[in-house]
């Protein structure tokens, strides 16, 4: 006979978190949100942590490379999504991982008998204004100089003339070696006053260059999330159907981190998908997959599949409807600390951490703070990105209001029945689990995250904390009545801005 389970599925809205003793040190400039992404021994440090608890999804209208720049140099991940082809995601990929702060490759080079008119036609297209000049005009050819739009100008000189003419002179010009740390660089570019700064390698070659608005760059972004190579950490969905081309593709690409994107991931498909990328790539690769909503799946997952992070959440997504399709799905809340409880106890067991990403569903900030507070190491979302500047989709007007299209990836726009269904001689579903709309354009990733993190750090300080491990130690949280959520909001008074409530 079928089993009822004794608890309500509760959803985030139905809790609150008591406040705790705010000791003089709980203040936001003390907080630490670093919060780890793979699985590690209890008591040592991840092998790859994330500087805010935030990844976007793996979504066709969410996660394209803008968002991973974006994310990365704000210190989270984006999951570039696998609904497109092989090639077509490695390049996403390879394009986060290009993004530099520190040692580029050159992409715009010119020979020195180019004319400046060439010169002008390659800056025109790159929007690059420092130019490196090599013999053979490739990125590592012998260099001869370099040349940038102060040198020469527009429409005075003369646009048939050659580059040599107007270039500085390689033996003018200040360069590093290969071998030059970036820290060394940034110091010969601050003491020679310079923008850019050619490295070459000890036979003339060029080799990269390093410039100096990635260094003041870095500076504005203290919590970007950098390779061991300081390159931006890239991170892709993956499927359980052609993974085995489709892996291999974006570990070449660069990528650092994996996860199987399925909105049921409690099966052998993905346990076979995921042990074989084990075997592949061992530790050199995190490997996260899901979803579940139960002890059952995230035990199975872990023991079974091996997963370095799993993600939990089925149904509760903003263009969901899994629920009402098929009849499956947990309130988010109660998914989330049964599954928590259960990596807890499995810590204790094996002295392992397993990292847990509670995916979807999270319709205001106060919902990411409570799933943190319930034990999440970091939160997935969609919505909330597809609504930034960086999301891959056209703003579109709509009665005088700007908006972004957002479609689930079952839906079918997306088209991604390879989320839905794991057998890989199947064609296709009959039916939706997700739909297509619009949401309203918020502004740059910087500027929503900037909000949501003040309030989870501020959150965290009432709760007596500054780290997010403290934060869910300390977490006491009750359940409210419905009329104690209305008595949350305004009471008797007229909004000011009381006209947008039609928006809500
Ligand atoms: P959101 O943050 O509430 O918009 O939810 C995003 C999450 O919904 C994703 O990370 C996926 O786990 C899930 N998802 C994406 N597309 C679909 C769909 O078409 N149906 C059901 N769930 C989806």
């Amino acid at each position: 006979m079928a089993r009822i389970l004794e608890d309500l599925s509760r959803t985030f809205s139905e809790y609150l978190l008591i406040p705790r003793l705010t000791r003089r040190q709980h203040v936001m400039r003390n907080v630490s949100l670093v919060t780890p992404i793979a699985k590690h021994k209890v008591g040592e440090t991840s092998r790859l942590n994330l500087n805010i608890p935030v990844v976007s999804a793996s979504m066709q209208a969410v996660s394209g490379p803008d968002m991973g720049i974006a994310l990365a140099r704000q210190g989270g991940i984006a999951y570039v999504f696998c609904s497109q082809s092989i090639e077509s995601q490695a390049a996403m990929i390879a394009k986060i991982k290009s993004h530099k702060a520190g040692f580029v490759r050159s992409d715009s080079n010119v020979r020195p008998s180019a004319t400046l008119q060439e010169l002008l036609d390659m800056m025109k297209k790159t929007g690059h204004s420092t130019v490196p000049v090599t013999a053979d005009g490739s990125s590592t050819g012998q260099f001869m100089g370099i040349i940038t739009d102060k040198d020469f100008w527009e429409f005075e000189d003369d646009l048939a003339s050659q580059v040599q003419g107007y270039m500085t002179p390689r033996e003018k010009v200040i360069h590093g070696l290969v071998g030059i740390t970036l820290k060394e660089a940034n110091h010969l570019l601050y003491k020679h006053k310079k923008e850019a700064l050619p490295i070459l390698e000890a036979d003339g070659r060029l080799n990269s260059l390093v410039f100096k608005k990635d260094y003041v760059d870095h500076i504005n972004n203290p919590l970007e999330l950098l390779d061991s190579r300081k390159r931006l950490v890239a991170a892709a969905g993956v499927n359980t159907h052609d993974y085995q081309e489709r892996v291999p593709a974006l570990v070449e690409a660069g990528v650092d981190v994996i996860s199987f994107d399925s909105s049921d991931g409690f099966s052998e498909f993905q346990r076979d998908a995921a042990l074989w990328a084990r075997e592949q790539y061992g530790d050199g690769l995190v490997i996260g997959g899901g979803n579940v909503v139960s002890a059952e799946g995230f035990r199975y997952l872990v023991e079974e599949a091996k997963l370095d992070f799993v993600k939990v959440g089925i149904g509760g997504g903003s263009i969901c409807i899994t629920r009402e399709q098929k009849g499956i799905g947990r309130g988010q809340a109660s998914a989330l600390m049964e599954v928590v409880e259960e990596r807890n106890r499995y810590a204790k067991e094996k002295g392992v951490y397993i990292p847990i990403c509670s995916d979807g569903g999270l319709a205001n900030d106060t919902q990411l703070i409570i799933a943190m507070a319930m034990g999440a190491d970091f939160v997935m979302m969609g919505r909330y990105f597809a609504m930034t500047d960086e999301s891959p989709t056209p703003k579109i007007s709509i009665k005088g209001r700007i908006y972004k299209p957002y479609w689930g990836e079952g839906s079918n726009r997306a088209r991604n029945w390879q989320r839905y269904v794991d057998d890989k001689s199947a064609t296709g579903l009959h039916f939706e689990e997700g739909v297509d709309g619009y949401v309203p354009v918020v502004g740059s990733v910087n500027e929503v995250l900037q909000v949501t993190l003040e309030k989870l750090r501020a959150t965290m300080n009432n709760l007596g904390s500054n780290t997010l491990t403290e934060f869910t130690q300390n977490a006491v949280l009750t359940l409210v009545s419905e009329q104690s959520i209305e008595e949350g909001g305004t009471s008797n008074i007229i909004q000011v801005d009381s006209k947008f409530d039609d928006d809500k």
